[in-house]
């Protein structure tokens, strides 16, 4: 985690957003993403590409779960978007440019991007010498999860409605994190947000903690008599979430 005081991006958040870039120039298109003001944001150096881990072979399935997690949760977006779901939530958000590439639907909504204080004041300053500045219907808001402060109270104090529904996302966020701070994410959400929250997380070496972290609030909510959490569905092999199911299916859709 970046110390609180350094106004700076976490170097993770800025690799993906060069893999985003990288994306346009190595790989042919129909391209996945169109993102290349992650990179105006990121302003690496400008033999960035010779980065060993900007190999386009070697890194080019890294880059292709990249695009591939940031195109599914903008199409279930959108989609929210257009049901009347008026909410999105990016925990983690590092350098994510929805907000300044797709303005026309992410102006329909309240969009909330949470990260750490020190990247993300890197970030407010950044969009504003690029000119994008920060819209009304954006809201940056600071967040430490690991620290004792309750993110979905910061994020209600700044204008979400945790009784209506949203869209709540996290990717390539959950391994930077302890398991305690993955799983009171997990709860916060299953026990405070709207049953009608969509929410989708990407996941790789803390699979097992969100499994755990959903498991449990699933038995939470079971011991109070309650119905499961939303979007959580118990299979054979654990918790999994329905967006994940979701993914499966647009990436067979999308590459056959
Ligand atoms: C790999 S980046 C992912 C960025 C974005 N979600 C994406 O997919 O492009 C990880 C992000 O998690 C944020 N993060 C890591 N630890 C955090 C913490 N303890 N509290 C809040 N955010 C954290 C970092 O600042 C960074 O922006």
């Amino acid at each position: 985690m970046a110390d609180e005081q350094t106004e700076a991006p976490e170097s993770s958040a800025v690799r993906v957003a060069l893999w985003r870039a990288m994306h346009l120039e190595a790989d042919s298109p129909p391209h996945v993403l169109e993102d290349e003001i992650g990179l105006q944001l990121a302003t690496p150096e400008e033999d960035w590409r010779r980065r060993p881990d900007m190999d386009q072979r070697a890194t080019s399935g890294f880059r292709a779960a990249i695009v591939a997690r940031a195109r599914f949760i903008e199409e279930l977006v959108a989609e929210q978007a257009d049901r009347g779901v008026a909410q999105y939530v990016i925990l983690g958000a590092g350098l994510d440019t929805f907000a300044q590439r797709k303005p026309e639907i992410a102006s329909r909504l309240r969009v909330f991007e949470v990260d750490q204080p020190g990247p993300q004041a890197w970030k407010r300053r950044r969009l504003a010498e690029l000119g994008y500045g920060i819209p009304d219907w954006l809201h940056l808001v600071p967040v430490d999860f690991e620290a004792s402060e309750s993110w979905l109270e910061q994020l209600t104090a700044a204008g979400f409605d945790p009784g209506r529904p949203a869209v709540i996302v996290s990717t390539g966020v959950t391994m930077y994190l302890t398991k305690e701070a993955t799983a009171a994410t997990c709860q916060s959400v299953s026990r405070r947000c709207s049953r009608s929250a969509e929410m989708s997380w990407s996941t790789s070496a803390r699979a097992r903690e969100v499994a755990a972290g959903w498991a449990s609030a699933w038995a939470d909510a079971a011991s109070a008599g309650e119905p499961p959490p939303a979007g959580v569905d118990q299979g054979a092999g654990g918790v999994q979430h329905r967006s994940v199911m979701r993914l499966m299916a647009w990436l067979r859709s999308a590459w056959t």
